[in-house]
């Protein structure tokens, strides 16, 4: 194996792009600052399955995904002949797509909460037309929120970002996740006020039970709406979501990037008195009601009623976990997989943070030169075509990299290993 990996043409054409594209990517999290700049590929030239080409011809078995939208696999056939099949009937009409109807009635019928549906892009664009919901319905202001909802003003508002108007502030509040102390004060403090609870059950970690049961409660309690960000829970966890691993029903819930292997379609569901109200607020988008990705959908959802889909994610995934921890233990690195297995985050525990953070960057470069493509801290995606082989493979790079981290630290020569340019964790300062 060469010292180091070729990545060249990927470093020149990122190069173009920052002169072309602030900041050279559409995506906060995968600017290549956050990975192991100039020691990591930045663009895909082609991907099948589980495995991903770089545009320098590298080959790699990918856990990053797209960020989670892949969960059946690359150009996964059926799925791809779903897309062709829409394809040669129209992407967009006046008319609307008798595909709106029969994905509403799929995800009715596999998502606890969804009584009615409807249909946007983005997250961050199912999210807000959740929170304008549930304003609307309750004629009240607040959202007590827990986690990253997406870029738009009514959750950025939380952080206070550059361009979100002063008007904002006051209008969203946050608690951390699993602090129901913190999130009851809040509702106490707002009485009469709280238009919504939001949160993602499973971000980072899986919440414990009786948080998301005290969510339930407290929402009920103070006569709230609850609302789930299954943006990357749904799908994933279980068919039906978060909600449904949980049993914990909420009166809202957003799902997008579980919903058609890669193509992009969120979903709104919930109560039906709730969705119903919503249909008086201003919420419409062009691109609603376009079939491709509504072709995606309905093919994946059947695929996921009919086939082992999550199974097999959480059963590879426990398998990494466990191989990737005892390859740890037998190089004393002190490393953990936290989390529901069928996205396990990881963590690297040394005492010193910044060696913690180097050394991840050290893990990412060892281990794309090992053909695998993991992201720091996770979460590390499985899709339904990571095959018993590509986790093998994966576990014998993982196994040989977990000695070279050990030797590094050991000898104090983290940074002299590390063939990278400065690495930037932009994404951590955007939510708070
Ligand atoms: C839990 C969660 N909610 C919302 C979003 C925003 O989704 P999008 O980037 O599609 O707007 C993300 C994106 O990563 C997410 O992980």
């Amino acid at each position: 194996m060469s010292e180091l990996l070729n990545v060249s043409k990927s470093i020149d054409l990122y190069t173009r792009a920052c002169e072309l594209i602030p900041a050279g990517s559409q995506t906060n999290s995968k600017r290549p600052s956050g990975y192991a700049p100039g020691a990591y590929p930045v663009y895909f030239a082609s991907a099948k399955g589980c495995r991903i080409t770089d545009i320098d011809g590298n080959s790699y078995i990918d856990y990053v995904l797209g960020l989670g939208p892949i969960t059946l696999g690359y150009c996964y056939e059926p799925m791809d002949a779903a897309i062709r099949e829409q394809l040669g009937k129209g992407i967009i009409a006046g008319l609307l797509s008798p595909l709106e109807v029969e994905v509403a009635e799929k995800v009715c019928e596999m998502v606890p909460c969804a009584e009615m549906a409807r249909y946007m892009k983005g997250g961050a664009e199912g999210t807000t037309a959740a929170a304008r919901i549930a304003r609307g319905f309750t004629g009240r202001e607040i959202i007590l929120n827990s986690g990253y909802r997406g870029w738009a003003d009514t959750w950025a508002a939380q952080a206070g970002n550059p361009g979100v108007p002063k008007a904002f502030e006051g209008t969203i509040f946050g608690f951390p996740r699993d602090d129901l102390d913190a999130l009851e004060g809040l509702l106490k403090q707002h009485a009469g006020n709280v238009a919504m609870i939001s949160v993602d059950v499973a971000g980072g970690t899986a919440a414990p039970r009786e948080v998301v049961e005290g969510y339930r409660r407290l929402a009920d309690e103070h006569d709230t709406i609850l609302m789930f960000d299954e943006i990357v829970s749904g799908f994933r966890m279980a068919r039906g979501g978060g909600q449904e691993w949980y049993g914990v029903t909420p009166d809202l819930a957003v799902f997008a990037k579980g919903v058609a292997n890669g193509m992009p379609l969120a979903v709104v569901c919930g109560r039906r008195d709730i969705m119903e109200a919503g249909a008086d607020f201003i919420i419409s988008i062009t691109y609603g009601g376009e079939a491709l990705s509504l072709a995606a959908a309905s093919a994946c959802l059947d695929i996921y009623k009919a086939e082992p889909v999550q199974e097999q994610m959480w059963k590879q995934g426990e398998k990494l976990g466990k191989a990737f921890a005892a390859s740890a233990a037998n190089s004393g690195v002190p490393f953990k997989c936290h989390g529901p297995s069928c996205m396990h985050s990881m963590s690297f525990d040394y005492e010193d943070r910044e060696l913690s953070a180097r050394v991840w960057t050290l893990f990412l470069q060892e281990a794309a030169r090992r053909g695998v493509l993991l992201r720091r801290g996770g979460l590390m995606f499985i899709t339904y075509s990571h095959d018993d082989e590509a986790v093998e493979e994966t576990i014998a790079a993982v196994d040989a990299v977990m000695p070279i981290i050990a030797e590094a630290v050991d000898a104090g020569d983290v940074d002299a290993r590390l063939h990278t340019g400065e690495v930037q964790q932009s994404f951590r300062t955007f939510v708070r």
